[in-house]
């Protein structure tokens, strides 16, 4: 079993999977306001790679705990990239915009572990600083495009023609595990990767008794910053430190 995070060559794919898009355009617009970006689960640094081709001249780190992503990060040289998680790497202020792109939240898969990111993304965050997430909305139920007939077909870096396939194994109590399947003729056998994701609706994702005093500032269904509906795909949240410390508060 590969860890496709992790593993050079796969991750060496994701970036030709995942192009750049709206919800990167999304996040970027919040960066020229901040002189400070802590990217959480930043992956391959799309947008922080961006942010200083785009010219930002301030600071930029990028964490993430798989080396394989990082390998690709690391082309930009311009931008702190640690590799690690907010577990083992603690910001004491400095920032003030954090973010969690590329749905990077739903590898959280309990309450204690998002609080536990909350509590130390709220340390992180100088006062008047913004935290920007998004996770899938679960009324939109994705998973059910997760399917082989779904796939994706692509060239990878050595001219290698690579198929990328999602199995869905079980959605139990918000938590979904599959599998990522990549096949070339010219392999002996596929690469498989499993992993599980956890959907979260706004109503718990407000719930949550993280006790780190965050309010949602702003709340969007899509990219467009359209108002959450039942069926938007999207929960977007922009969350700022609040005057209450009893969590999420809307
Ligand atoms: C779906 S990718 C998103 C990457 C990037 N943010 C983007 O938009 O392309 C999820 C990322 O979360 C990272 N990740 C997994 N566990 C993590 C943790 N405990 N803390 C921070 N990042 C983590 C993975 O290594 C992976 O790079």
């Amino acid at each position: 079993m590969a860890d496709a995070f992790e593993d050079a060559d796969l991750a060496g794919y994701y970036d030709l999977i995942n192009e750049f898009g709206e919800g990167d355009r999304f996040y970027l617009e919040l960066v020229p306001a901040a002189d400070a970006v802590l990217d959480v689960g930043c992956g391959t640094g799309t947008l922080l790679k961006a942010a200083r081709a785009g010219g930002h001249p301030g600071r930029l780190v990028g964490l993430d705990p798989a080396e394989g992503m990082l390998l690709q990060a690391r082309r930009e040289p311009d931008v702190e990239w640690i590799r690690g998680d907010l577990g083992t790497v603690a910001f004491d202020g400095g920032f003030d915009l954090v973010v969690m792109t590329g749905h990077a939240f739903q590898v959280f898969l309990t309450d204690d572990e998002v609080r536990t990111q909350f509590t130390a993304i709220r340390r992180a965050l100088d006062p008047g600083g913004r935290f920007a997430f998004e996770t899938r909305n679960p009324g939109a139920r994705a998973w059910e495009r997760w399917t082989p007939e779904n796939g994706t077909d692509i060239v990878g870096h050595d001219g290698e023609r690579v198929r990328v396939e999602h199995f869905v194994e079980s959605v139990a109590d918000g938590l979904v595990t599959m599998t990522e399947t990549f096949s070339c003729p010219d392999w002996p056998e596929p690469r498989v990767d499993r992993g599980t994701l956890r959907f979260t609706d706004a109503d718990h994702l407000d719930s949550l008794p993280v006790g780190t005093g965050f309010e949602v500032a702003e709340r969007y269904g899509s990219w467009d910053r359209a108002a959450l509906t039942g069926s938007s795909r999207e929960i977007i949240t922009i969350a700022r430190p609040g005057r209450t410390p009893a969590g999420l508060q809307r």
